[in-house]
């Protein structure tokens, strides 16, 4: 049977990072491809309380389904935790998604319409750019530096009359920045002359490791005089686990509306036990305290795999060195392919995602992306010379 499929399906093309998934199960290989946290990690005990601290009531009502928007003492919950960080929560509405990547696709879907232009960072999040790919958006790159999105670009890219703007200021995937406080409000200057909505996803922004970087990640949801026009998205995934696919948006009602409806079609809600654990670990306080313990391991994970870096790389690479998250997005030397690289790099036990990846075309960049979250001090220094080598042999 030839299966005749829709346009957009045919369009279709897996990721090269869930390609390279594959390679990354290899026992013997050294993964810094995926922007997973570490297995090691993950709060393990906590859950297990939890679940063991459940009165049967609520266990039942965690296995039942739920609001779409999510389940409301969860809601409340979250509400508290952002409002506290300063997020107008009031003028705006929580939507609990099936990981924040379902709250970009859900947002995605109720913008664009097939040929719709769209910005987004060149490079950009590759969940992202395959979700509105899906719908047929005309997607442009927007260039960024280690300051964050390049307004004269972002300026003449707004003259496409664009449905939105898609940005990470916090911890970017891929390339590991932040945006400045001035960068911060010279974008929020410029889009307050458009009507153009930004979606802001800040899946990383508790993820900082040191003090001094904490009090430069305000979201630009809670500092923007128009702060109706951003779309914030947040996750569990980072803070929490995955595994439990739990995140949200926090839009203004009009939009809630929209999302919520698409929503309801495309899964009634998302999971009800995910959402009960969520809510117990962030209001017993354990949240808290598992990021703090977080931060210290990765910036241990961050130190060691900056300094390897410094020890073996050729002169001619260079990277800025991330504050928070969990990438280091690398230019390679002048002459060096990517995808050779990459063969070679596995060859000799190393895999990572090259920087094509997270272009918007897919047009190779001249970088790759390792990332140091998921893996051992050991698996760093071991990693990061045989990159080393591998670069090296390619000069
Ligand atoms: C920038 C960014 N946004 C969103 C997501 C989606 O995360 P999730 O769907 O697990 O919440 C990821 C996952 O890696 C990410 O890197």
């Amino acid at each position: 049977m030839e299966f005749n499929f829709a346009d957009s399906a045919k369009k279709m093309r897996s990721s090269a990072i869930r390609d390279l998934m594959s390679l990354a199960v290899r026992p013997d290989i050294i993964s810094f491809a995926g922007g997973m946290p570490g297995n090691d990690l993950f709060p393990i005990d906590d859950l297990r309380e939890i679940v063991a601290q459940l009165p049967t009531k609520r266990l039942e009502i965690a296995m039942q389904y739920g609001e779409t928007s999510g389940m409301n003492t969860l809601i409340i919950a979250l509400k508290n935790w952002l409002q506290q960080k300063g997020f107008p929560v009031d003028k705006n509405r929580i939507i609990l998604t099936t990981g924040s990547l379902q709250a970009l696709h859900i947002l995605g879907k109720i913008f664009i319409n097939p040929g719709d232009t769209i910005l987004v960072e060149n490079p950009s999040f590759v969940g992202a750019l395959s979700a509105f790919k899906s719908f047929e958006a005309n997607i442009v790159g927007v260039n960024i530096d280690k300051n964050g999105i390049c307004i004269d670009d972002l300026r003449e890219k707004l003259k496409l009359n664009p449905k939105f703007l898609y940005i990470m200021p916090n911890f970017h995937n891929p390339a590991g920045i932040i945006y400045s406080q001035q960068r911060r409000t010279e974008l929020l200057q410029l889009m307050q002359e458009y009507n153009v909505p930004i979606f802001e996803d800040d899946a990383y922004g508790e993820l900082f490791y040191d003090e001094e970087t904490k009090s430069m990640l305000s979201p630009l949801k809670t500092i923007a005089k128009n702060e109706e026009q951003i779309l914030y998205t947040g996750s569990f995934s980072k803070i929490f686990g995955p595994g439990l696919r739990l995140g949200w948006m926090l839009v203004p009602p009009e939009v809630y509306e929209k999302a919520e409806k698409c929503k309801q079609a495309i899964d009634a809600c998302s999971s009800t036990l995910s959402q009960t654990l969520a809510e117990e670990f962030l209001t017993s306080g354990r949240m808290e305290k598992y990021i703090a313990n977080l931060r210290n391991i990765y910036r241990q994970r961050r130190d060691c795999m900056v300094e390897e870096l410094k020890k073996h790389m050729p002169a001619e690479v260079s990277f800025v060195e991330p504050k928070g998250g969990f990438y280091i997005w690398i230019k390679l030397p002048k002459g060096v392919n990517e995808k050779e690289l990459l063969k070679i790099a596995i060859e000799k036990g190393v895999v990572f995602v090259i920087g094509s990846t997270f272009d918007p075309l897919g047009n190779e960049n001249g970088y790759i992306r390792i990332s140091f979250s998921n893996n051992t001090i050991e698996e760093i220094q071991k990693g990061i010379k045989i990159l080393g080598e591998s670069i090296k042999y390619l000069l």
